[in-house]
């Protein structure tokens, strides 16, 4: 049995739209090995396709197709800790556990820049799986079907605390609300921004993280889909942080918290109970080791 542990992410934080994601502390787990016929679990009891149209199973069965190998069924269990629909990668997540264990019951055939590519395809954008893999925060782009991709460690400097509500927000309804083209002023605006952030978490000069996080690409278009969410966001920054963005696309926001500020989490659970009591924040960090795959048995 192989056991794949892959973290939440957080992808675009604010101006690196479908290019920049995060790695976080958060991770779901799966288990699988080969079997005669396809059973799949889950064993935290959510509600996931136990047959073949599963999309962990779906990832596996495509590098078994890719290696040109039979498979005949696979025993899937899965543990989701990752909130679902949430903007905090959970498909990204069952997307590379699909891949990376299918890889290795079949003796690693792919490498990881193989395996990263072909999870960029699938999901159409390199910004969830990038650091889902990699850990850490990403900076990555797809063309003609490979991933270009930097690593930035983050080293514990910051807090991320991740405020989740209660309602979800498919990805593909946050991706029609946007234009089909956009200003060139809002193009320059985000470019700018998202190398600064780049810039910035290399060299740990924090206080840019609040400009830097600014956006006009998406995240204008998307507050009409997440109610309270515009709230939320003021908020957040109003308790202390550093910047705050739309975790991928949506509907939870991420506070980027100096990590010496100890009492942020309590200030924002005390905020969300006494505005938005169907909102939970949640402190998570960076996730440096991406995901890991072992056998167990
Ligand atoms: N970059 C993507 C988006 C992330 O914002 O639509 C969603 O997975």
């Amino acid at each position: 049995m192989i056991s794949i542990k892959v973290p939440a992410t957080s992808a675009n934080m604010g101006s690196g739209f479908d290019s920049i994601g995060i790695a976080f502390t958060l991770s779901n787990e799966v288990r699988m090995e080969e079997s005669d016929q396809t059973e799949i679990t889950c064993v935290t009891g959510h509600d996931v396709p136990k047959d073949d149209s599963n999309l962990i199973y779906q990832c596996a069965k495509k590098v078994y197709d890719i290696c040109g190998k039979p498979l005949k069924g696979l025993k899937i269990e899965e543990y989701c800790n990752i909130p679902q629909t949430r903007g905090l990668g959970s498909s990204s997540a069952c997307t590379v556990a699909g891949l990376l264990g299918a890889n290795e019951l079949l003796g690693r055939p792919m490498n990881e820049q193989n395996i990263i590519d072909l999870a960029a395809s699938i999901e159409g954008h390199p910004d969830n799986v990038a650091p889902a893999i990699l850990g850490g925060f990403v900076a990555a782009l797809q063309e003609y079907g490979k991933v270009w991709h930097v690593r930035v460690p983050i080293y514990g400097r910051l807090d991320f605390v991740v405020f989740v509500p209660h309602f979800e927000l498919k990805t593909e309804k946050a991706r029609a609300a946007l234009p089909k083209t956009i200003p060139h002023a809002d193009a320059v605006f985000n470019l700018a921004r998202a190398a600064l952030l780049a810039g910035s978490l290399v060299t740990g000069d924090l206080s840019n993280i609040g400009v830097a996080v600014g956006d006009r690409l998406h995240q204008p278009y998307r507050f009409a889909l997440i109610p309270g969410g515009q709230e939320i966001m003021q908020a957040a920054k109003g308790l202390g942080a550093l910047g705050a963005y739309i975790s991928g696309a949506g509907p939870s926001i991420v506070a980027i918290v100096d990590s010496s500020d100890k009492t942020y989490l309590m200030r924002a659970q005390m905020y969300c109970e006494s505005n938005f009591p169907d909102w939970k924040p949640m402190l998570l960090r960076c996730d440096e080791r991406g995901a890991v795959v072992e056998h167990i048995s």
